[in-house]
């Protein structure tokens, strides 16, 4: 009998992803989402040549230097700062992880963020639920439009895409963006999309919101001196990473009123939530759930699953990070 190849499973799935797993690889799971410390990844890890990580577990240099078997690391997201990929591709590790599949169902949650903040729709719930609806006011929680206003995408990859479709075509917004590369004509057109610089973007924009990948280069893209550049109407919404804001700078501008809202789905010391942004009662806060439906999480279990079994049985993963450690077969 053929030994499977041995892999680690390091945060809970769905069954039906394990029992794929397990007709092709001997699989170590973890259905109790015991959360590992750094010392218990790397005793699980030893004898597996793949890891099925959920998007927080580490995979760096020291990691690899202490797990030689390890070829490949499957995570089951689209952003993959857990991953040091430079590390990777220096020890022969294939990185890989679940794009496109998560692509519209994060742009409907972008959009309902940049809603909910807009309109204040969990003020006003908190405002109702606490019994303070003593009679109708004409002013009262009073927001921001979303048809027909400036929405300003930094970061304009598959998700930013699908989120300007949503507010050109939907809502009729005007569409402004930045990132590091133009798009084409033809992908600019449909959506009317305006390619600004990031100073414009802060300026002009109604509404931000940031889905660019998080990398040390961008930590803390919005800062003191972005927030003072925008509109004191404006929202901003952050389905990316924490670390894209700096959310002290974030806190002390709402608390002063130098900005409508924020709507932030991602922290910076996630699961822990700055304390100074939870006493804000402009900022609609998501536990990341950015592509939580149960169909698109499916989705993504399985591309990751795919990536470890196609990698593992010898063919290649459908969604490499770094291709060049396939070669060209
Ligand atoms: C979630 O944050 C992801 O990167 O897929």
């Amino acid at each position: 009998m053929t030994t499977q190849p041995k892999i680690l499973v390091a945060r809970a799935t769905f069954d039906s992803v394990l029992a794929r797993l397990s007709e092709h690889l001997d699989v170590q799971a973890n259905q109790d989402d015991v959360i590992f410390s750094r010392e218990q990844l790397l005793a699980n890890l030893q004898g597996k040549q793949g890891v099925c990580t959920g998007g927080s577990e580490r995979i760096d240099a020291p990691l690899l230097a202490a797990c030689p078997d390890l070829k490949i690391a499957s995570n089951v997201a689209v952003g993959y700062n857990n991953f040091d990929v430079d590390a990777c591709t220096a020890a022969g590790v294939v990185c890989t992880n679940t794009p496109d599949v998560l692509t519209e169902t994060t742009a409907d949650m972008a959009f309902a963020l940049l809603m909910a903040t807009a309109r204040r729709v969990s003020e006003s719930e908190a405002f109702l639920r606490r019994g303070e609806w003593k009679k109708f006011k004409f002013d009262l929680l009073c927001g921001s439009d979303v048809h027909g206003s400036t929405l300003g995408i930094l970061g304009m990859g598959r998700i930013g895409q699908a989120i300007a479709r949503r507010g050109a075509l939907g809502f009729g917004m005007n569409v402004i963006y930045h990132n590091r590369s133009r798009l084409s004509a033809e992908q600019e057109a449909p959506i009317k999309a305006r390619y600004v610089s990031k100073q414009a973007l802060f300026e002009q924009a109604d509404h931000v919101v940031l889905v660019l990948p998080y990398s040390p280069a961008v930590h803390h893209t919005v800062g003191a001196g972005e927030i003072a550049l925008m509109k004191p109407t404006a929202t901003l919404i952050n389905i990316g990473r924490g670390g894209l804001i700096d959310e002290n700078a974030l806190a002390d501008a709402l608390a002063q009123g130098r900005l409508m809202g924020a709507g932030l789905d991602v922290f910076e010391g996630e699961p822990t939530v700055n304390p100074r942004l939870l006493e804000q009662t402009r900022v609609v806060l998501t536990p990341h759930v950015g592509s939580a439906t149960v169909p698109t999480r499916l989705a993504m279990a399985n591309l990751a699953a795919d990536n470890l079994i196609a990698f593992l049985t010898g063919k290649r993963p459908p969604t490499p990070i770094n291709p060049q450690v396939l070669g060209s077969a």
